[in-house]
């Protein structure tokens, strides 16, 4: 066997029928890694994408069909301007250059949040690239932009109230279905597994209402250094746990 056959094999301790569906990540600690290296914060950010890049490779080889990432929450804009100037010129660079690729690769590319009040160049790449890659048949690749697990509730709750002031809905239907359907993340399957770095062990207003059940994996390693090696042990502690939803375990 070549190396590139290994490289895209699923390592022999991971169970393939346990695999996660869907696996959702916070990348934190970019700023932290530049700083152990006296480097300016956003050369972190830098870095931070080539580890975004590898993971999502390293998903679509193990067979992981859903990969989603915050890139930029409601409260991030509260950073120094000349950061949050940085990530949306960074966002717009990345889906320019990395365009081409996904395509290659059958990525199929999904922005969820507010994407209104982003720099209008911004919105035009993230529309073109979501559109160019719309029929793409590989991993689904949600980026979390502007992105607040609170907002999103509230954006849900005004378009159902909106639909019940209006006679199209009554409120006796609405359900779980329905309340899911205004989310941003309409369509998509809930995280099977979330992934912090840098140790904080916290939600952050991701994905509060998907991540009900979801599990939970924290790491203290730094985004920009989380890589394969990181994930297969995520994986892996991923597989042990026993999932009941709530409920009790059969004998
Ligand atoms: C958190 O680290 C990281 C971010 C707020 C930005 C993450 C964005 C990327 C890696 C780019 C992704 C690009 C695309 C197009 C998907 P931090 O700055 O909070 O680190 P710190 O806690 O050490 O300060």
């Amino acid at each position: 066997m070549n190396v590139a056959q290994s490289l895209i094999e699923l390592p022999s301790d991971l169970v393939p029928e346990k695999m996660p569906r869907h696996v959702a990540v916070i990348m934190d600690g970019n700023g932290r890694w530049a700083k152990k290296r006296s480097l300016p914060r956003v050369v972190g950010h830098q870095k931070g994408v080539d580890a975004l890049k590898n993971l999502l490779r390293c998903c679509d080889d193990w067979g992981i069909g859903v990969l989603t990432a915050y890139a930029f929450s409601t409260e991030n804009w509260g950073r120094p301007r000349l950061e949050v100037d940085f990530l949306m010129t960074l966002f717009e660079g990345v889906l320019r250059r990395e365009l081409a690729e996904m395509m290659t690769e059958g990525v199929k590319i999904r922005f969820v949040g507010d994407l209104t009040v982003l720099p209008a160049s911004l919105q035009r790449e993230i529309a073109y690239a979501m559109d160019t890659t719309a029929n793409n048949k590989g991993i689904q690749f949600n980026v979390a932009t502007n992105y607040g697990g609170r907002q999103e509730i509230l954006h849900a709750c005004r378009h159902i109230a909106t639909q019940v002031q209006e006679g199209k809905l009554q409120v006796e239907d609405i359900n779980e279905d329905i309340f899911e359907n205004h989310l941003y993340t309409k369509g998509i399957i809930n995280p099977d597994l979330l992934i912090r770095t840098s140790g904080e062990m916290r939600l952050s207003n991701f994905l509060l209402w998907q991540m009900a059940y979801g599990e939970m994996y924290v790491t203290s390693t730094l985004w920009p250094d989380f890589n394969r090696q990181e994930f297969h042990q995520a994986l892996l502690d991923y597989q042990k746990r026993d999932r009941r939803f709530g409920k009790v375990k059969e004998e």
